[in-house]
């Protein structure tokens, strides 16, 4: 059954000041956003309205105790016009998973789906349709409720919004093998998209940023000896002809463009190995020649192959290759989600 949703448009529309051809990423916003409240134990009805600002109590229990979740998706627009989502059950499972871990009530599949469904097709012109761009929609999940009493809030806000977007990394990555923070641990909230894992990442960040780099890679908590995510994507490192990345747990996000592109990789006939990857071993094969690609995978990075990595204060180049890996899986899986090929997965929505 669709939910009935109310909607309010926007009077004048400002898309005509947005240069399609020159899009950052996450900084222009499309004309509206959804938005549901959840109280008095209820969702209440959903209503698309134009994009503003969120006015909330001081003591909302979003600014002092972090109850904040979100999900990153993508919308496509193909030649003749067509709107496609790619997996966007995956990301509303992943939106109840991360809500259960951090006490946000669930949110039922179909209000979620019928709103984002109906948000893209109130601003289905927002949906770049140039090589590289695509709509980025962000749904969040916050506390509303208010009070210091260190409990979960008894309110709650859906939003979703959306950015018409380019690429995330403007140039080449260069990442840095952290040593000394760690992102996650065991037991913790390591595998859902809490707000919090993010700020937590910002300054150890910013210190490998003035060393220039621009992404780290975590590594465990415990030894720091193991490969887990990079601040923004899944990790895959290539050595000779095997694709490798670690297997997600409680400290690693289940990435759903790195499932897709352990399926997709597995089906062209690549050698993969989900399993832990030691710095060591990624060190040693960098040394000897063996090392052959590293590149991230997510929603917002897509593919991005990483030229380079830090460790120890030393500095490992990876090789240009002429037909990388990266290059041949980001052109299979941007090609099913723009729907250039046939799906034989039944990921586009
Ligand atoms: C995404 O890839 O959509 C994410 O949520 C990562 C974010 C840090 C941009």
């Amino acid at each position: 059954m669709k939910s009935h949703i109310e909607i309010q448009l926007i009077e004048k529309s400002k898309i005509d000041s947005v240069d399609f051809n020159n899009l950052p990423f996450g900084s222009v916003f499309s004309d509206h956003m959804l938005e549901i409240d959840f109280k008095d134990g209820a969702w209440q009805t959903p209503i698309i309205k134009p994009y503003s600002p969120i006015t909330l109590d001081p003591s909302a229990k979003i600014f002092h105790y972090g109850q904040s979740i979100f999900e990153g998706m993508k919308a496509y627009k193909d030649a003749e016009g067509k709107m496609m989502l790619f997996r966007p059950l995956e990301n509303c499972r992943r939106l109840n998973k991360s809500a259960e871990r951090l006490v946000i009530p669930q949110i039922p599949e179909d209000v979620f789906m019928d709103g984002l469904k109906k948000l893209l097709e109130v601003d289905s012109d927002w949906i770049p349709t140039n090589e590289g761009s695509s709509l980025y929609i962000r749904p969040f999940m916050f506390a509303t409720g208010n009070g210091f009493h260190a409990s979960p809030a008894n309110a709650y806000k859906l939003v979703i919004c959306t950015a018409p977007s380019g690429a995330y990394f403007a140039g080449k990555v260069k990442v840095l093998i952290e040593e000394k923070y760690a992102r996650a641990a065991n037991g913790g909230v390591g595998f859902a998209k809490a707000g919090g894992n993010y700020a937590a990442q910002f300054y150890p960040t910013q210190l490998a940023i003035e060393k220039g780099y621009n992404q780290v890679i975590w590594t465990d908590d415990n030894s720091h000896q193991f490969i887990e995510e990079a601040g923004a994507m899944n990790i895959f490192v290539r050595i000779n002809d095997t694709l490798i990345t670690s297997p997600t747990s409680d400290r690693i996000l289940d990435g759903i463009t790195r499932k897709s592109i352990l399926q997709i990789a597995e089906d062209a006939g690549i050698k993969t190995e989900v399993r832990k990857i030691s710095v060591g071993e990624v060190v040693e094969a960098a040394k000897n020649g063996n090392l052959k690609e590293m590149f991230g995978a997510g929603t917002a990075a897509v593919i991005s192959p990483i030229a380079g990595f830090g460790y120890q204060e030393n500095d490992y180049d990876l090789p240009e290759l002429e037909n990388p890996f990266a290059s041949q899986l980001k052109k299979k899986i941007t090609d099913i989600q723009t729907n250039k090929v046939e799906d034989p997965y039944g990921w586009r929505v």
